[in-house]
């Protein structure tokens, strides 16, 4: 099997790749789609981050493709549908750098609250301010989380041991943690927090999330920090709530429009604002968190290609099944139609073909099962089970 990785994957996926007998190519930069449709024929496992935009066209163009691993949080730069249609399973690492946003954005909310980056800047140009203005103690102040999801959460725990008071707003029902309160609105939590930062998911409906009415219902001189998408947040709204003094500062992080690679200028204009911290996409950029992802999405493709298992899958039905010896294993990803196991079973029970093993999982229109049987089984078995109306994959796994 040949891998191909994208966008600087930790070598720890390198190691599980190979040690799961896996010839391994690795690239740099992210592909655009001609480059990635001209290099994915006879690739069976493709890995890539959050650059890398893995269309239906592109999928289309893959014959060989059996997985994608999303070395990063989000997959919404894969075409998911398009993907279970083709019976492509996409594994991501949805916990691997929950600790890294949340450290970033402590540090930033006490940066923005001394005002540090002004007074580094101010230094650094010879300065000497040694005033009290504008500098705050973050203990006692209300930090208003909006999405409280695996990082929002986290978030709210480690905010409280440094006093901070914990609001947040979430679309869906949350449990509340440490002493935690919920808004019932966004625009409570906005009339209420000094300090905003956004931990929302990307699902396309969070677009222009924050603009110009969000920013006007912020408490004067409060603080804005987003490290989750960048097409969330208007920019321009956000520049001008920062210009007019109506907000003291910010922390961005995510952009809409980001540079592709190091060598390319970023535009934004939120560029040289005062209290204004910009980081280029790096909040669950650590090295711990690249090493946890590289091992967590690595090992999820090794086990799906040496074992068929789909456990915590994005898109297919979620099915393990405990390694065996003596037997190959059929890895039937199907439509999720009435009859679809009793047809398999006939069709081996037709070949004298015994089951040592077997376990089925659905998932909405896919249904995914693992066939455990002994290695002896005539050639015509696998074909007829290609054969049949809902199968959308078959593999045979030994
Ligand atoms: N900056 C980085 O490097 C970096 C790193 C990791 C994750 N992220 C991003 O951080 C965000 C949060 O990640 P997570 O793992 O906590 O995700 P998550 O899915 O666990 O949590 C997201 C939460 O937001 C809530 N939500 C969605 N839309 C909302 C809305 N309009 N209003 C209120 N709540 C809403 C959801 O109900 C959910 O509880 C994601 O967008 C992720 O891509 C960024």
């Amino acid at each position: 099997m040949k891998a191909l990785l994208l966008e600087n994957i930790h070598p720890e996926a390198v190691r599980l790749l190979e040690n799961a007998g896996v010839e391994v190519t690795e690239r740099a930069s992210a592909f655009g789609e001609t480059d990635l449709k001209a290099a994915l024929p006879g690739v069976d496992l493709l890995g890539i981050r959050s650059k890398t935009r893995v269309t239906a066209a592109v999928l289309d163009a893959a014959p060989d493709l059996v997985a994608v691993g999303a070395f990063c949080i989000g997959t919404d730069q894969i075409d998911l549908a398009a993907a279970s249609a083709l019976g492509i399973a996409v594994f991501n690492a949805p916990y691997s750098n929950t600790r890294s946003v949340v450290e970033l954005t402590l540090a930033e909310i006490i940066a923005l609250t001394r005002r540090l980056t002004e007074k580094d800047r101010a230094m650094h140009a010879g300065g000497w301010d040694k005033s009290a203005h504008g500098a705050h103690e973050v203990r006692g102040r209300t930090l208003g989380i909006v999405g409280y999801g695996n990082i929002g959460a986290q978030l709210s725990v480690v905010s409280e041991a440094l006093g901070l008071r914990v609001v947040f707003y979430d679309t869906a029902d949350k449990l509340l943690l440490g002493n935690a309160r919920r808004c019932v609105s966004l625009d409570e939590l906005l009339e209420t927090a000094d300090i905003v930062s956004l931990h929302v998911d990307g699902r396309p409906s969070n677009s222009s999330l924050f603009g110009e009415k969000e920013f006007t219902r912020m408490r004067p001189g409060a603080l804005f920090l987003n490290l989750s998408r960048g097409f969330v947040v208007d920019h321009e709204a956000l520049r001008r709530h920062l210009l007019s003094g109506h907000l003291a500062g910010a922390a961005v992080d995510v952009f809409p429009d980001e540079p592709r690679s190091a060598g390319e200028e970023f535009v934004s204009v939120l560029r040289d604002l005062p209290n204004v911290i910009l980081t280029p996409h790096i909040g669950g950029s650590t090295e711990e968190a690249q090493s946890d992802i590289g091992a967590f999405v690595g090992s999820k493709l090794a086990d799906f290609i040496t074992e068929g298992s789909t456990s915590l899958s994005v898109n297919l039905p979620q099915v393990t099944l405990p390694a065996a010896t003596g037997t190959h294993r059929l890895a039937h990803l199907h439509r999720n139609v009435p009859g679809v196991m009793a047809e398999i079973n006939s069709v081996l029970a037709a070949h004298s073909v015994n089951v040592e093993a077997q376990l089925l999982g659905t998932r909405g229109e896919l249904g995914y099962a693992l066939t455990d049987i002994g290695i002896d089984y005539p050639d015509d078995v696998v074909a007829r089970l290609r054969e049949m109306d809902p199968t959308v994959r078959l593999r045979v796994l030994s």
